[in-house]
């Protein structure tokens, strides 16, 4: 049990729930977004025709898949494949594909907090793809990399894909290349998903679809505080808004009380005032240009191997390596 200023949590949630609405402006972080339901939204957008980092990934894979095949495959020394974060692996299963048909010598192992999740992208990798060595690793990426990098010293590539990176601030995220590129030897490669600056419009309305399913994924984290801790948000009351700043690249997501009003969080012994208008922050999602991402790789020890863009540079894929002054 943790203590702040005399309450008592029991898990990490109910204390960032808890920090989150007791500051000024009130903040919710979406990694609490993913639960059963929140998963399945997540799945919505990624065919939602208005998010289109899906299909950029997906096309960039596709399209280069022989040379990145190529690089990661060099000297044709075998490699573990370890995914952070691999969720149902659809897009991975494009690389997985070809190094199994071109008998790439490697084993895969996929990261993931839910052991649901890795179970079911084994048991279909099992079935699409029997050649194919998975070794599961669940638990946080770190706690997992932990374990496989007891396990062996063998070559290794890092997948990190789905602008995942974009959810981090830009400390946040060099804070983060730079602890993974301490799992890192001088030929580990790491392959980091980006989504590009673009025409403004284009990002308001990938996070903005008239169907409301990301306005309902935002919401699912009051749906899940409802849940967790006998709370009574109403979810007719907040609005979803999201902005984008064309010179920082950073969207920002937000849950606005459309009227003065309390919530009970009973669990937590809480009660929160909203003032009308006032507003939740719930989630960031920044957007690169090719200065900024050099800009976190050198802060983070790394330097940029090669680069894959969609035919219409509105995402890439970025292959790093240890900087040779930090092995
Ligand atoms: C998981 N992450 C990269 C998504 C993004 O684009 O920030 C989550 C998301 N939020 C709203 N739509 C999708």
């Amino acid at each position: 049990m943790q203590e702040n200023t005399n309450v008592l949590f029991t898990n990490a949630f109910e204390e960032d729930i808890y920090n989150g609405l007791t500051k000024y402006p009130k903040q919710l972080s979406s990694k609490y977004f993913y639960d059963a339901n929140g998963d399945k939204l997540f799945q919505d957008i990624m065919k939602m025709p208005e998010y289109y980092l899906t299909d950029c990934e997906f096309s960039i894979l596709e399209k280069y898949k022989e040379e990145i095949s190529a690089l990661f495959y060099k000297h044709e020394q075998a490699f573990s494949f370890i995914e952070l974060g691999a969720g149902d692996g659809k897009k991975t299963k494009i690389l997985l594909e070809y190094f199994s048909h071109k008998k790439i010598d490697f084993k895969y192992q996929p990261i993931d907090i839910s052991q649901n999740a890795l179970d079911l992208l084994e048991k279909s990798l099992n079935q699409e793809l029997p050649n194919v060595t998975v070794e599961k690793l669940q638990g946080s990426y770190f706690d997992a990399l932990n374990k496989a990098h007891i396990q062996n010293d063998v070559k290794k590539i890092i997948l990190f894909l789905g602008s995942n990176i974009g959810n981090m601030l830009h400390h946040e995220a060099i804070d983060f290349l730079n602890s993974i590129g301490d799992y890192m030897h001088s030929e580990d490669l790491f392959l980091v998903g980006f989504d590009l600056k673009k025409n403004p419009q284009t990002i308001l309305d990938a996070y903005n679809d008239p169907t409301g399913i990301t306005a309902a994924f935002n919401k699912n984290i009051l749906l899940r505080i409802n849940t967790s801790l006998d709370a009574n948000f109403n979810l007719d009351a907040f609005k979803h808004w999201e902005t984008y700043n064309p010179e920082t690249g950073t969207a920002k997501s937000y849950l606005v009380s459309t009227k003065d009003q309390e919530v009970t969080l009973k669990n937590l012994d809480l009660k929160i005032e909203f003032k009308a208008w006032e507003t939740i922050h719930t989630e960031v999602s920044q957007k690169y240009d090719d200065q900024t991402v050099e800009h976190i790789a050198k802060s983070a020890g790394l330097e940029i191997v090669t680069q894959f863009s969609d035919e219409k540079t509105y995402y890439k894929n970025y292959i790093f390596r240890k900087q040779s002054s930090n092995i």
